[in-house]
């Protein structure tokens, strides 16, 4: 799964994203419904996206033993927003809760929600996401799309936190995941 088909997606992606007002409106399609996001190229498997505390961590929830809210989320894709719903059994979220990112140039900054009485970043940005097939993307300025999710390790094995490189800094110290829709 991960090896040629993957890699020839993700270069079709790439090559697709060069020209993206002529391919984009072929393939930019939101998922229906509820879905989880994953994350790929971190582990052997993909692993799972979750809250913590109004920051978005990718690993197994249940190994995570900080922040007072933690759980298992799905989201909805609505106007361009990503609405954000617990699975965890005993945990509600705001109905305001949705995932931001922070594109602000020549920072790698935290992917984070809104909502819960977190005090939310003045640089957040909770619209203009779109899928591209399964592809988590961020539509800014004239139909630009950018997938720059990075992802630092945590204290805790196998638990990292989401980030988003705006200017695809590719920091040491951070990984490039791929994040996806799973319904
Ligand atoms: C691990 O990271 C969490 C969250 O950043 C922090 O609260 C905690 O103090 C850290 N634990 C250790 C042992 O460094």
């Amino acid at each position: 799964m991960k090896s040629s088909i993957f890699s020839s997606v993700l270069a079709f992606a790439a090559c697709a994203l060069a020209t993206p007002a002529t391919v984009q409106p072929l393939l930019k399609r939101n998922p229906t419904g509820s879905f989880s996001l994953v994350a790929y190229s971190l582990a052997s498997d993909y692993i799972d996206i979750f809250y913590s505390d109004g920051i978005a961590y990718a690993g197994d929830s249940s190994k995570w033993p900080y922040g007072s809210i933690t759980t298992d989320v799905t989201f909805v894709i609505t106007d361009t927003e990503m609405i954000t719903t617990a699975t965890t059994s005993g945990v509600t979220l705001d109905s305001d809760t949705l995932l931001y990112i922070r594109p602000t140039d020549d920072e790698v900054l935290p992917v984070g929600f809104t909502g819960n009485g977190i005090t939310v970043p003045s640089d957040a940005v909770t619209t203009n996401f779109i899928f591209y097939g399964t592809y988590l993307m961020w539509e800014y300025g004239s139909g630009s799309l950018s997938d720059s999710f990075r992802a630092k390790e945590t204290n805790v094995t196998g638990v990292y936190e989401l980030y988003f490189d705006f200017s695809n800094l590719y920091p040491s110290g951070y990984e490039t995941p791929v994040v996806k829709s799973q319904s």
